[in-house]
């Protein structure tokens, strides 16, 4: 799917070309509140993107000057601007910095759709390391996501030498990060989201809590009011700025399906879907799965991992596999002793327990996903899955 970089000073502008750029394809776009005269100084949200929209309600000197030192640097990134009043002599300017189009403000969506598409016949995606996207989520409360994503986090990066980020979407009382560690962090996701316009590479990264070497964590909301404020657009931007710089970035999504878990949910290239071996995990857990077809998420994305599997399990393994319509493709061990220890001493059970049954099943994973290779490209063309799901809904 191509990026598109939008870059305006007016919001009310910035919102509209992103809902028209939505309704004219498959595009993921990214908002930027900045004029053209000062373009430039946003290298790391250039580099993220494959197309580039600039709007402005006149276009002085001072702007055109921001464009072609931005074109200076980027002379790749395909680019139309959306202006006021296009004067022959401003197209003339445009069309010599390299902008593809230039449009009028009101923008004519099929005019604005055809502009798109010469650009993106013009644009390749750009290559850019990528990490995988790996997001666990439940049916129920006390599944066990955030325990599993702080140390699934910790076994990639402590044994399989990788970066590896872990971000809490958990957006009733986010506490992934106190799973694994006793630091305060210095940011919590919806900070972040507070202060996305001047977000960058630099900037996020100090928003994260180390918890070991290579292993970091993006704190979730501290409570639901403060969780209220983020939006699917803000979060899509903290994954593009992680993204290049991580070889797995985990989330914990809790147990929310909404726009904001959908968002992340359509860009993984692994959903574990979490639960426990009762009778009330796997009904709601067919539930759950099914949302998930619904979505048209393909049966190899979508994986069931049981955790606190025992033999004592309320559910033996085949009733579950039957209830959920799908096989169990991780089972983590029930280990009270070593989970608890591990929590209540703010360390991930690697650090501590290395050879317990949780540590061993923690490890065996981590190789597993490690293993996996490189995602498959992302397809593009595709309408997201909250799109889909809307149409069928109003279809029915
Ligand atoms: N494999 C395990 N063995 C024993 N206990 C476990 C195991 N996994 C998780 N637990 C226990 O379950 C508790 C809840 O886990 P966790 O907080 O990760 O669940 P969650 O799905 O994130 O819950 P929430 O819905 O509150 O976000 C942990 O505090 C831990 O005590
Ligand atoms: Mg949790």
């Amino acid at each position: 799917m191509l990026t598109i970089l939008i870059a305006s000073e007016q919001t009310a502008r910035l919102a509209e070309i992103a809902r028209l750029c939505a309704q004219c394809g498959s595009f993921q776009t990214l908002a930027l509140t900045e004029a053209p005269a000062r373009i430039a100084s946003h290298a790391s949200q250039l580099a993220l993107a494959d197309m580039l929209v600039i709007a402005h309600d006149s276009m002085g000197p001072a702007q055109m000057q921001g464009i072609e030192a931005m074109r200076q640097q980027h002379p790749e990134l395909p680019c139309i601007l959306i202006t006021d009043a296009v004067e022959p002599e401003l197209l003339i300017k445009a069309l010599r910095t390299g902008i593809r189009d230039v449009l009028a403000w009101p923008l004519d969506q099929n005019q604005l759709g055809d502009a798109l598409r010469r650009l993106q016949a013009a644009s390749t995606q750009r290559r850019r390391r990528c990490a995988r996207l790996v997001s666990l989520l439940s049916c129920k409360g006390g599944a066990g996501v955030s325990f599993l994503t702080g140390n699934l986090g910790h076994a990639l990066a402590a044994q399989g030498g990788k970066r590896v980020l872990a971000l809490d979407l958990n957006r009733q009382f986010g506490d992934l990060v106190h799973t694994i560690c006793d630091r305060t962090p210095p940011a919590t996701l919806p900070d972040v989201c507070a202060q996305i316009d001047r977000m960058d590479a630099a900037f996020l990264e100090a928003c994260l809590t180390p918890v070991a070497e290579s292993f970091d964590v993006l704190a979730g909301a501290a409570d639901p009011i403060k969780a209220a404020s983020v939006r699917k657009e803000q979060v899509e931007w903290i994954l593009s700025l992680a993204l290049p710089h991580y070889d797995f970035v985990l989330v914990d999504a809790g147990q929310a399906i909404d726009p904001v878990s959908i968002g992340v949910l359509d860009r993984s290239d692994r959903i574990g879907v979490v639960l426990q071996p009762t009778i009330a995990h796997a009904r709601t857990g067919r539930r759950l799965l099914d949302i998930l077809r619904a979505l048209h998420y393909p049966d190899d994305k979508v994986r069931l991992v049981l955790n606190r599997d025992d033999r004592r399990n309320e559910l033996d393994r085949a009733s579950l596999e039957q209830i959920c319509g799908t096989p169990v493709w991780q089972a983590l061990p029930e280990d009270a002793a070593t989970v608890n220890a591990a929590i209540s001493h703010g360390e991930p059970v690697l650090a501590m327990h290395r050879r317990s049954a949780i540590g061993r099943a923690l490890q065996s994973l981590a190789t597993q996903l490690a293993d996996a290779g490189e995602p498959e490209p992302r397809a593009g063309g595709e309408p997201s899955s909250l799109r889909r799901l809307l149409l069928r809904v109003k279809a029915a």
